[in-house]
């Protein structure tokens, strides 16, 4: 049966992929997105799905929330701010956006009449802070983020906090302790948890996928405080030396944005996920010097990634999916990590320079200015 789906954030970079899928699924898909400037910087994005209906309003819109809303059965919440950093110093706006505008949509799903039969909303692993470890005399510990003079002194494995021994990462499962480090991990968890309680209470069945470090073609490249393959390919672009914080073995779980549509067309399916909180991964950790060098490799450049042996505020040192709960209702990631780089990197290279514009280094003289770089 074709089902009504609205997905705000479609035009994003999650939520554009995300209403392929549902178009080429033959669903009726309404978008709303505010088209946010330092995402598309003024412009209309060229993959804009002709298939959807275009609402251009701010999530925070309740009126035009509500009219996105009318007589939808799914709602795929995609819509966010989401620079970490940036978060630090707009904090209100964050929260606005993620937790407020969220607030709004549970606000309409309560008190007003409606369809909606299934709500999935975009978490993320930022929520967790650090990620789990093991102690080899203290056993599984949850550390939180690695202490300041530790830091300054350029020792950056993690710790145990008991008995000082270096740590072994561990895969993250859901039920650790959630640490947020930062506003916009704040702002999700808020968004994660107010969901839940809300679906819970008035039986909407609702899940939060945790994403963890998603890459892929239509990635806002040129913003600043985008992820680190973006960042990369912009740098390694314009011919400039990838800059590696720390020492570069630091590692994430990268999961290419064609398994995040996956796993959200799976938890509309799927009432297995109803209430629940899922991560969404490969289970697989990649250091980020590791990316470095496969991106410099797949653009074809001869640069040395430049290692700046700097902390950046906030950043955790391991956090990669345990993804066994998801993989119970049926999710397993599709696409290996070289080709889903292979991908990426493909479609940076058809970008046109203007869209391609470096600017690390402003965004990093304002990190420093800030005083948000160790
Ligand atoms: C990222 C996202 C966050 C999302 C989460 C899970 C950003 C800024 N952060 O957080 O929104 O919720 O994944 O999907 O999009 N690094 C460098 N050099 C750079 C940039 C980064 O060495 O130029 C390092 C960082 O210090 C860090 C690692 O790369 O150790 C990953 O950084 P980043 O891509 O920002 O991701 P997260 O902080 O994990």
């Amino acid at each position: 049966m074709r089902k009504k789906v609205l997905v705000t954030g479609g035009a994003g970079f999650v939520g554009s992929h995300l209403v392929d899928a549902l178009v080429r699924d033959g669903e009726e898909v309404v978008v709303l997105d505010n088209l946010e400037y330092q995402v598309h910087e003024g412009r209309l994005p060229g993959y804009l799905n002709p298939g959807a209906k275009y609402v251009f309003a701010d999530v925070t819109d309740g009126e035009a929330l509500e009219r996105a809303l009318e007589g939808c059965e799914v709602v795929f919440h995609e819509a966010a701010a989401v620079g970490v950093g940036q978060s630090m110093y707009q904090v209100e706006k964050y929260m606005r956006v993620n937790a407020i505008g969220t607030a709004k949509l549970l606000d309409l799903l309560v008190n007003r009449e409606h369809d909606v039969e299934k709500l999935v909303v975009a978490s993320s692993m930022s929520i967790y802070g650090e990620g789990k470890y093991e102690c080899a005399d203290c056993g599984i510990v949850y550390p939180r983020l690695r202490p300041r003079e530790q830091l300054a002194a350029r020792d950056w494995e993690v710790k145990c906090p008991t008995c000082g021994l270096a740590l072994k990462p561990l895969p993250t499962d859901e039920g650790k302790p959630l640490f947020p480090t930062s506003i916009y991990a704040m702002s999700k968890r808020d968004q994660e948890e107010m969901s839940l309680a809300i679906g819970k209470a008035y039986g909407i069945p609702t899940v939060a996928l945790r994403y963890f470090n998603i890459y892929g073609p239509r990635q806002a490249l040129s913003n600043p405080y985008t992820g680190v393959c973006a960042i990369f390919s912009c740098r390694i672009r314009n011919d400039n030396p990838p800059v590696i914080f720390e020492d570069g073995l630091q590692s994430r779980d990268f999961v290419s944005v064609q398994d995040i549509v996956r796993a959200n067309l799976l938890a509309m399916e799927s009432s297995g996920a109803d209430y629940r909180a899922l991560n969404v991964g490969t289970g697989r950790p990649t250091s980020i010097g590791e990316i470095a060098q496969v991106l410099i490799r797949l653009y074809g450049k001869r640069l040395k990634p430049k290692v700046a042996n700097k902390y950046r505020e906030g950043d955790i040192r391991h956090c990669y999916a345990d993804i066994t709960a998801i993989s119970a209702l049926g999710f397993a990631p599709q696409v290996a990590f070289e080709e889903g780089m292979r991908e990426l990197a493909e479609w940076v290279g058809l970008q046109p320079e203007c869209q391609v514009a470096d600017r690390f280094e402003k965004a990093q003289r304002e990190l420093e200015r800030r005083k948000l770089t160790l």
